[in-house]
């Protein structure tokens, strides 16, 4: 059942902290790999039908025990596959150590790894001369279309698992850059309404809580963005007994969030009254200066968003007179009015940063749709248009399907009635 190993045959490149760390890596990588039941059966085909053979695959992912699920099941379809880390602080060393060790996957990640070291991986990442590209936040192929042109010949074409990477794929398309097919990964049904929510509404409140061990029953907390993050984080804030205020740019969202039985008000209003605060926006700098000025002593700021902007953090740095670690993850700024605001995961993802990311149950269906996504690129090679492309719907209901059969659910079908009524237009009132 769980994703056997495989003994190397070669030494495999890598830069990971420290290789001793695998068994326990690979004990980790098999414990996700129970609750990826979908991926599972994927990888099985994957195996027999060889869907990626002769692919060079760069894939930038959090190199997670679900990624490493992931990268195995790519393999498996016969993909020469190098994995790097998406953000510096998300790396789990002992499963990065794990896939080189006992998978032969070739990996570039340590976790606390510096800008540089994470540009340099990058870059090792497009020296494979990848055909195809897993992105997560976009960096690898913004680097391909600035720095690589010469490589863009040997590309079929990229997925992307994030809100903000699509963002950033939608300005290059419309800056005429893109010139290669993009799969939407994170728009997927199976994708955002069950990773961007529940996904990261636990996960985000997991971190938190492992980085700081406080209750949340009875806390203010202000949730920033009403996005699919930030619903399943207001959501899942609610139920630990929170009391959630939503801060929003976007009318129609800041109206869902008010019906939902959310407070709404402006950042600058919420800042006095919040205990903690959580960024999910994809923007920058939604919490500055003016808001610091304002917050309670010991308020916490935590960033579930892509990139480590949405907390201004710069300034922060000049404002205090001391920054100093209180616990694993979590950095006091004391004021020169003696007020202290809390940093928590130095304002990256917090839910990797401190805890695990997502559970594997609901990786499980978005790295199913990265997998299919892959092997849709690879069927459909120089047939697609550049730009985006969404998943086909036919795969996300597969994986629907595939997700509701392993956990046991049946669900009705059309009558013949049903399907003959869903067409015409004759039968009303
Ligand atoms: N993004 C959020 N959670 C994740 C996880 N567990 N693995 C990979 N990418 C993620």
């Amino acid at each position: 059942m769980v994703s056997s190993p495989i003994k190397p045959e070669a030494p495999v490149r890598h830069d990971v902290k420290d290789l001793s760390l695998a068994p326990l890596g690979q004990q980790r990588i098999q414990w996700a790999g129970r609750e990826m039941p979908v991926l599972r059966q994927i990888r099985d085909r994957f195996e027999k039908e060889k869907p990626l053979a002769g692919i060079r695959l760069a894939a930038c992912c959090h190199v997670t025990t679900e990624t490493a699920n992931l990268a195995i099941a790519l393999k498996a379809g016969g993909a020469d596959a190098v994995l790097i880390a998406s953000n510096p602080l998300s790396t789990q060393d002992d499963v990065a150590a794990s896939l080189v060790v006992n998978y032969g996957i070739p990996v570039f990640a340590q976790k606390g790894e510096d800008t540089a070291t994470y540009r340099r991986h990058v870059n090792i990442a497009l020296d494979h001369r990848p055909n195809i590209i897993i992105d997560d936040g976009c960096d690898v192929v913004a680097t391909l279309v600035k720095e690589r042109q010469h490589q863009l010949s040997d590309i079929i074409g990229t997925t992307e698992e994030t809100t903000t990477g699509i963002v950033r794929l939608k300005a290059m398309f419309r800056d005429g850059v893109l010139t290669f097919p993009a799969i939407n990964v994170n728009d997927a049904d199976t994708k955002h309404f069950f990773d961007n929510r529940y996904g990261t509404g636990q996960s985000t409140l997991d971190g938190i809580i492992r980085a700081t061990n406080i209750l949340l029953a009875g806390k203010t907390v202000v949730v920033a963005g009403y996005g699919w993050c930030g619903k399943g984080t207001a959501l899942r804030a609610r139920g630990m007994g929170a009391n959630v205020i939503v801060t929003e740019i976007d009318p129609v969202r800041a109206i869902e969030a008010v019906m939902d039985g959310f407070r709404v008000m402006p950042m600058l209003e919420a800042a006095p009254l919040g205990d903690i605060f959580i960024t999910v926006t994809g923007n920058k700098h939604v919490i500055r200066a003016e808001h610091f000025a304002v917050m309670k002593d010991g308020a916490m700021v935590a960033n579930s968003g892509h990139f480590d902007i949405e907390i201004d953090l710069a300034t922060l740095k000049t404002l205090a007179k001391e920054v100093r670690v209180v616990r694993n993850f979590t950095e006091e700024y004391i004021l020169p009015s003696g007020k202290s605001i809390i940093v928590l995961g130095e304002g990256r993802l917090i839910n990797l940063a401190a805890a695990e990311g997502h559970p594997a149950s609901v990786m499980d269906m978005s790295f199913a749709n990265q997998a299919l996504a892959c092997e849709y690129l690879v069927k459909n090679k120089g047939q697609l248009a550049a730009g985006i492309h969404p998943i086909p719907a036919a795969v996300d209901q597969e994986i629907a399907r595939l997700k509701l059969q392993a956990m046991g659910i049946a669900i009705d079908s059309l009558t013949p009635e049903q399907v003959e009524y869903m067409n015409s237009w004759t039968s009303g009132t």
